[in-house]
Formats: C-alpha cells, sequence, structure tokens
C-alpha cells in the first residue's frame, strides 16, 4: 500500500489560520454572526411568550393550543440569494431593513379558533408590535393555501441596549401543516409533468381539510359545552 507523506493540506491550512488573512476573515463576518445571533434571540424572545401561554392554557382549561412550534433563522445562501433576487447589495444594514423572515416560527394548532386566540394573545402584549398581517385563512391563497402571517416587531436586550427585531409568524392548524408541506414538494419540482392536475388535487384537499378542520372544532366546542353542564 502506498503511503500518502503529502502534508501539503494540512500546512497550507495551518499557514491559513495563523495569516493574518483568517483575522481579517473573520473581522469581517463578526456582523453576519452577530445578525443570526440577534435573530436567534429574538426568536426565543417569541417562543418563550408562546410557551408561557401553552403552559397557562394547559393549567387553567386543561387544553394545550398548541401542539408545536418550529423556529428557524434563514441560513446565509437563502439570506443572500433573496438579497439578490430582490437586487440590494446584500450588506447586514440592508439585509435587516429588507428582509422580514431572517426569523421565523411556526406555531402549529389544534383547532382554528386556537389559532385566532394565541395569536390575539401574543399580539396585545406590551413589547411585541404588529408590523404586518395576512389572514390566508379568511383568505385563502389561489392554491388553497392555509395560515395566519404576521411579521412581529420584538426587542432584545443586549450588553448596549434595546434593539428592535422582525419575527415572521406563521400559526397553522395541523391539518394546514400538512397541506403545505406536500404543497411546498411541489414547488421545487419543476419537472413534474401531470403538474395542473396535481395542482387541482391539491386544491381540493385544502378544501376538504378545511371543512375537517371546521367540523372538528365543532366537535370539540360540543363536547366542552357537555363538560360544563
Ligand atoms: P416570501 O415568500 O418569504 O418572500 O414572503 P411574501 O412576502 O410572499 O409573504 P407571504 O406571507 O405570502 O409568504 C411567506 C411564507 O409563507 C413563505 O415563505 C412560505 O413559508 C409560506 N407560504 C406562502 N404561500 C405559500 C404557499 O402557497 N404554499 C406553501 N407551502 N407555503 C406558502
Ligand atoms: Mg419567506
Amino acid at each position: 500500500m502506498q503511503e500518502n507523506t503529502s502534508l501539503a493540506p494540512k500546512e497550507s491550512f495551518e499557514k491559513f489560520i495563523n495569516s493574518n488573512k483568517t483575522a481579517e476573515i473573520l473581522e469581517s463576518a463578526k456582523p453576519f454572526i452577530e445578525l443570526i445571533m440577534h435573530n436567534e434571540c429574538a426568536l426565543r424572545e417569541i417562543e418563550t411568550k408562546l410557551n408561557v401561554l401553552n403552559d397557562e392554557f394547559s393549567t387553567l382549561y386543561n387544553h394545550n393550543p398548541i401542539e408545536t412550534i418550529k423556529t428557524r433563522v434563514k441560513d446565509p445562501i437563502s439570506i443572500v440569494e433573496k438579497m439578490n433576487r430582490k437586487g440590494v447589495t446584500p450588506t447586514v444594514e440592508n439585509i435587516e431593513n429588507t428582509l422580514n423572515d431572517i426569523a421565523g416560527i411556526r406555531v402549529i394548532c389544534s383547532f382554528p379558533e386556537d389559532i385566532y386566540n394565541i395569536a390575539d394573545m401574543l399580539t396585545k402584549q406590551d413589547d411585541v408590535t404588529v408590523i404586518a398581517k395576512k389572514d390566508y385563512i379568511q383568505n385563502p391563497k389561489p392554491n388553497g393555501y392555509r395560515s395566519l402571517h404576521y411579521i412581529l416587531g420584538i426587542p432584545i436586550f443586549l450588553s448596549t441596549g434595546p434593539k428592535n427585531m422582525k419575527v415572521e409568524v406563521q400559526f397553522r392548524t395541523i391539518a394546514m401543516d400538512f397541506w403545505a408541506s406536500l404543497d411546498h414538494k411541489m414547488k421545487y419540482k419543476h419537472d413534474i409533468e401531470d403538474a395542473d392536475e396535481i395542482a387541482a388535487e391539491l386544491k381540493m384537499c385544502a378544501e376538504a381539510i378545511n371543512a375537517i378542520d371546521y367540523r372538528m372544532q365543532v366537535i370539540k366546542n360540543r363536547i366542552e359545552m357537555n363538560r360544563r353542564k
């Protein structure tokens, strides 16, 4: 067996690590790392508020309005791609001013009424501001997409003082989330032969899911009424 005696990659890596260039690169990356960290903090603030509301409901009414909370910070490549699509240079300042969805949180609720109750209680809190709202449940997208979207403002408290952050919050039921996952898969497949037929079938499923969501809500309310008698 021939031994690999070449040390070149290791040497060049060490050289790179010890060079001034690395320090320069790390220094220039700092504002981006900070940007990501600030968005992670903003997500934690909103997530905690949602968990508090869920715990309170669970204790007082024996009901968990929130099934799951998913958080994500947009990855750097997607940030740069979106900035390019918008034709804006991706400096940290431009990114913060242009994008509303660097921090994203998806709140999956059990029933449609839970969505509006939780969203109402969250958006009424003193330190939360509503920057934008799109109700795709009252006004579904033509493809059948349903969810309640907000861009919320929330301060995070840094050593230098408060900083206002934006967080995109999407509320949907378990059924709406199930539908959106499949629809999302379809969006990333551009070579589907019977795309129109699939889109029509998906739209029908969205309507059926919506009907079931509301029937389940009615059943739940009837059970609750019976319990109180
Ligand atoms: P971006 O698409 O993020 O640039 O924002 P926008 O200004 O179009 O906002 P909108 O509130 O309409 O959508 C934001 C997010 O909602 C998307 O990034 C998706 O996560 C989700 N979304 C919106 N429309 C659809 C849809 O038709 N299908 C699915 N699966 N998700 C959707
Ligand atoms: Mg987005």
